[in-house]
């Protein structure tokens, strides 16, 4: 198992760095590939395409240096007071070492700062990975979505996080 990477933009860390930046249209040939390779239902290019000129949308991408290789990105709007994660995945071979929890991590302290008191996602209740990494972030079951995800029809768990709650010091 490989080493977990330097948190983000921690300058002097051995071995290859991750940088989460805004995701761009130059991204984007990597991003379907992983994609792609991540959902049975995948997203379009026109999605992306729409979604990074999109006021609402908070999009970022982990990219390793050196090389700007993208190794994974979150889709995320912000409406009002509530940021709703609308896509996050990580390339096949860099999954396990930090890369979705610090896209994470990076895309809710942006969406506090741009007002949002609470986030919600849908996960399949088969996807562990996902859910584990929402359960250590601090979301919890809401509710549950019957049927969500089609043509299966496997149910979508509803997650929510409070934003604006801070630990007693
Ligand atoms: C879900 C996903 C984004 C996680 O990204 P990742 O970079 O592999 O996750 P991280 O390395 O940051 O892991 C963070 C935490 O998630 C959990 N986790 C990640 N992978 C896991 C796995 N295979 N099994 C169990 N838990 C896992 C762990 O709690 C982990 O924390 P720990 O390493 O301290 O134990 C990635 O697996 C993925 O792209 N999956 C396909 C797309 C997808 O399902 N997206 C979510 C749709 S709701």
């Amino acid at each position: 198992m490989p080493e977990k990477f330097s948190p983000p933009d921690q300058e002097g860390g051995r071995g290859p760095q991750l940088r989460i930046e805004p995701l761009a249209a130059l991204h984007l040939d990597q991003v379907i590939a992983i994609e792609q390779a991540s959902f049975s239902q995948p997203w379009r290019r026109q999605l992306f395409e729409a979604e990074i000129v999109f006021p609402k949308a908070l999009c970022l991408a982990a990219l390793l240096s050196p090389g700007h290789i993208l190794v994974g990105y979150l889709i995320m709007w912000v409406v009002v007071d509530e940021a709703q994660i609308q896509n996050i995945a990580v390339h096949p071979a860099f999954r396990g070492l930090g890369v979705g929890r610090s896209l994470l991590e990076r895309g809710l302290g942006q969406a506090r700062e741009r007002g949002a008191t609470w986030a919600s996602l849908e996960v399949r209740p088969s996807n562990l990975a996902a859910r584990r990494l929402y359960a250590s972030l601090g979301f919890v079951e809401q509710g549950r979505r019957p049927r969500y995800y089609q043509p299966e029809g496997e149910d979508a768990l509803l997650l929510n996080l409070r934003l604006d709650y801070r630990q007693p010091a």
